[in-house]
């Protein structure tokens, strides 16, 4: 099971999704590639207080309005409008008598309440404002190539039925006690600053629900009723306490049984040239679609000048490939836990450790096998091992598989992406060395063709478990 991207209803994606959606994606690909089941969970944040100033802010703009139709466009507009009148609203109320008046924040607040008792017109609302987010989410998705469908959503509200029996089972089983007033579970080995046992709180003094309660129920949902031996948490790096609190308590709990593996795969930050996490002038974070559209733009004008004889539509199509893929591929280069620096130029490099020198490696083959078949020349069976070039290749192809098992063990698509740099590397030096169809010798040439072959096709299935795609021609 591997639970990844998990974005917020009714806020932008940010960069930190982008991470944890095109690790995720690439790390279930090399798990689906390797023969085992995957289940996806979009654990996505859609509950919890900021619902209330959501919905009163929609009702105030209209559900019809083109406010509203933000939230499937600009949804950190929607957002930042909510959460200014929000904090206007309490500033001044604050400075009033501080009576619960009919301010906006104080309506925000009554309806948090209203919509977790189970309100029809709230939940009503509610469905709506998740429903435009799930549509922002799938542009994304699609945009990215990524295998997250509606049938992976499983947001933080779907295990709200199970909160009230997480909290009443653990405290039967004398896992959680009260403490000041709220309900906690101390895993053994959390020590606090003040030398105290840390708390992991999971039913808050005023008898709400959070975050951890959400990810307690999901373990239990996650063992019992879908059956995982293996839990993969691509989130980031900053949860690193939070999950490892979830992970002790369940273990405490019995939830999680020995024989079941949880890890937290840490995602590191994506950085601004400032080397500070990557966020537009005014402040608030990047719009991750911008973002996208201006990698496909670059890599369109490239291709535009340097292939004017392809048609319209497959230039389209190799623009969007090199864009998209040499976003995600530098992502997947660099080790998850690792931050780097967003560098649109370097990303799309035709030469290094990118997306595009694989891609383009891979349209050389391809061009070199149509030559091949339209001067009828065809590949041997097998490949031909003669010179050391040819030797190095081989023996680089036959590492591919053990590399993708260490990818699947590790959840480290960077080394994947390490590997297919080499071997592209293999391949230029190899055909540097050993010419094919220039090859007068048809044996030679037959054998050496076929060590071609196959290198694409480790190349192209290499590409695949990153979710990048190898285009036909560049
Ligand atoms: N929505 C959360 C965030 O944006 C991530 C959720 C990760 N998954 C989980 N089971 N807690 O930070």
């Amino acid at each position: 099971m591997v639970d990844y991207s998990a974005p917020n209803v009714a806020k932008e994606m940010h960069v930190g999704h982008l991470r944890t959606t095109v690790v995720g994606d690439s790390i279930v690909r090399t798990l689906e590639k390797l023969g085992h089941t995957v289940i996806r969970q979009n654990h996505i944040g859609d509950w919890g207080t900021p619902f209330g100033m959501l919905i009163e802010h929609l009702l105030e703009v209209g559900e019809e309005s083109a406010e509203a139709d933000l939230l499937r466009t600009d949804p950190n507009a929607f957002y930042q409008a909510a959460r200014a009148k929000f904090d206007t609203a309490e500033q001044e109320s604050s400075r009033g008598a501080g009576l619960e008046g009919s301010d906006f924040a104080s309506r925000a607040r009554r309806r948090v309440a209203t919509l977790q008792s189970g309100d029809p017109e709230s939940l009503r609302i509610w469905t709506n404002l998740v429903e435009l987010s799930k549509q922002y989410f799938h542009r994304i998705y699609d945009m990215l190539d990524v295998t997250l469908t509606d049938e992976h959503l499983a947001g933080e509200s779907s295990y709200n039925g199970q909160l009230e029996a997480v909290c009443a089972d653990l405290e039967t089983d004398g896992i959680a006690k009260i403490s000041d007033g709220a309900l906690c579970v101390f895993p053994a080995g959390f020590i606090g600053r003040d030398e105290e046992p840390l708390p992991l709180i999971i039913r808050k003094s005023d008898g709400g629900y959070g975050y951890a309660t959400t990810d307690l129920a999901a373990i239990r949902h996650r063992v019992d009723t879908l059956g995982a031996d293996r839990i993969a948490y691509v989130v980031g790096a900053a949860q690193e306490l939070h999950f490892q609190m979830v992970f002790a308590s369940t273990r405490e709990a019995g939830w999680l049984p020995e024989t079941v593996e949880a890890q937290h795969v840490k995602i590191g930050s994506v950085l601004g040239e400032d080397g500070k996490i990557l966020r537009t002038r005014s402040g608030s974070s990047l719009r991750l679609m911008a973002l996208l559209e201006e990698a496909v733009a670059t890599a369109r004008s490239v291709i535009d000048e340097l292939r004017p004889d392809l048609p319209e539509a497959e230039r389209e199509q190799i623009a969007h490939d090199i864009g998209i893929g040499g976003v995600k591929y530098a992502d997947l280069s660099t080790a998850h836990d690792s931050d780097y620096t967003f560098d649109l130029d370097r990303m799309l490099a035709l030469t290094g450790n990118t997306a595009p020198y694989l891609q383009y490696a891979v349209a050389r083959i391809r061009s070199i096998g149509r030559k091949a078949a339209a001067q009828g020349i065809t590949a041997a069976a097998a490949p031909r091992v003669e010179n050391d070039a040819e030797r190095a290749l081989a023996l680089a192809l036959l590492e591919f598989g053990p590399t993708l098992t260490a990818v699947g063990a590790d959840y480290e698509p960077h080394r994947l992406c390490a590997y297919l740099f080499s071997l592209a590397q293999a391949f230029t030096s190899f055909y540097e060395a050993s010419p094919i169809l220039k090859e007068s010798d048809e044996e030679l040439r037959a054998g050496r063709l076929a060590l071609a072959e196959l290198t694409e096709r480790v190349l192209v299935e290499g590409l695949d478990a990153l979710g990048v795609n190898a285009p036909q021609q560049m």
